[in-house]
């Protein structure tokens, strides 16, 4: 079998005073926010997975089409004998290029969530004797420290995770990868495209529920971690597109006025009736936006695949 590490960078107590830094920072000026990673303990990773099994949730199924179809050409582009994946969760689509990827010797998925990551990695290494599986549960929003594995690297974000990111975020984010990189490394990018409002609402409001029981989860992780005391029956679920910024917003909105305690930060938190707490964007791309900020943080992009409907794009950005 071969080898699987799993390491974690951050200081034992980094992602506690990360989520309450988080917490008295978004939940204490106007309008009220708080970071999509927080979604991700093990409840939150399940709930994603089983978003990506929705009818409604066409995101996951176009980029598998495209890597199911493209994997070929794009292990032949990118020649790599690294391959590192942030925000890597299940891995289920990666499987798609690690069979292609010949000449790959190490496999580094990069998660906040130790669940998913254990779980990932421990399947593929069995999957893949003789490739080096070394899972990193750390913040790709911060400083990375990757394993010493041989080059050439490809850096993959897929899924549309970079549309979590706020715009100085991403752009902040897309220089941090160009600094991972050497010249001739490439980037692989899973963006969600702009399309009609009602699909993209439905992407985000499924008629099961289970996008809303996503978004109120990281009300019970911060009751969890921070000993707050919010009930997920006083909120409900909003997905909004916003027009003019081109991204999704989902949003927790007050049934009536609230006033929750969190133990930890020994903070009192008010919600007037109808308030929102905005929990995450989620930007959908256009080709031409998406060449200029690859370009401006030092990558060429070299190609351009979508799926058949033209739902979703992935692009290979290789490293000037
Ligand atoms: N790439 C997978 C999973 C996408 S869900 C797919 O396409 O299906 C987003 C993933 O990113 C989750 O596994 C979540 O835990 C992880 N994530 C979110 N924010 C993160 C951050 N700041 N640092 C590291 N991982 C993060
Ligand atoms: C992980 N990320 C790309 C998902 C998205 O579509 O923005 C997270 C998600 N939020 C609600 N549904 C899925």
């Amino acid at each position: 079998m071969s080898p699987f590490h799993l390491t974690r960078t951050l200081p034992e107590d980094a992602t506690g005073a990360a989520l309450r830094a988080d917490v008295r920072h978004g939940l204490t000026r106007t309008p009220k926010t708080l970071p999509p990673k927080w979604f991700y303990d093990a409840r939150g990773s399940e709930l994603f997975e089983e978003i990506t099994r929705l009818d409604e949730y066409y995101p996951t199924r176009a980029e598998a089409e495209i890597l199911r179809d493209r994997a070929g050409e794009i292990a032949a582009a990118a020649g790599a004998r690294t391959l590192v994946e942030l925000g890597s969760g299940s891995s289920e689509k990666t499987r798609h290029l690690l069979e292609e990827m010949a000449g790959l010797r190490a496999y580094v998925p990069v998660d906040v969530s130790a669940s998913a990551l254990s779980q990932a990695g421990q399947a593929l290494a069995e999957e893949h004797p003789g490739l080096d599986v070394h899972g990193l549960i750390a913040d790709f929003t911060g400083a990375l420290t990757l394993p010493d594995t041989p080059g050439p690297r490809l850096l993959a974000f897929l899924g549309g995770t970079l549309g979590n990111l706020l715009p100085a975020e991403r752009s902040a984010f897309l220089a941090s990868a160009r600094a991972l990189l050497a010249p001739g490394d490439a980037l692989l990018l899973g963006t969600d495209l702009v399309k009609e409002e009602a699909v993209l609402v439905a992407a985000y409001d499924d008629a099961a529920g289970v996008t809303a029981r996503f978004n109120k989860n990281v009300l019970l992780v911060v009751n969890r971690e921070l000993g707050a005391g919010f009930d997920p029956d006083d909120f409900a679920h909003v997905a909004r597109w916003n027009r003019e910024q081109e991204w999704i917003e989902m949003r927790l909105r007050a049934l009536r006025p609230l006033s929750v305690k969190v133990a930890a930060l020994d903070l009192v938190v008010d919600f007037a009736a109808g308030e929102e707490l905005r929990t995450e964007v989620s930007a959908k791309f256009r080709e031409e936006g998406l060449r200029g900020e690859l370009a401006a943080a030092g990558f060429a992009t070299t190609h351009w695949w979508t799926d058949a409907a033209g739902r979703f794009a992935l692009s290979l950005g290789v490293a000037r």
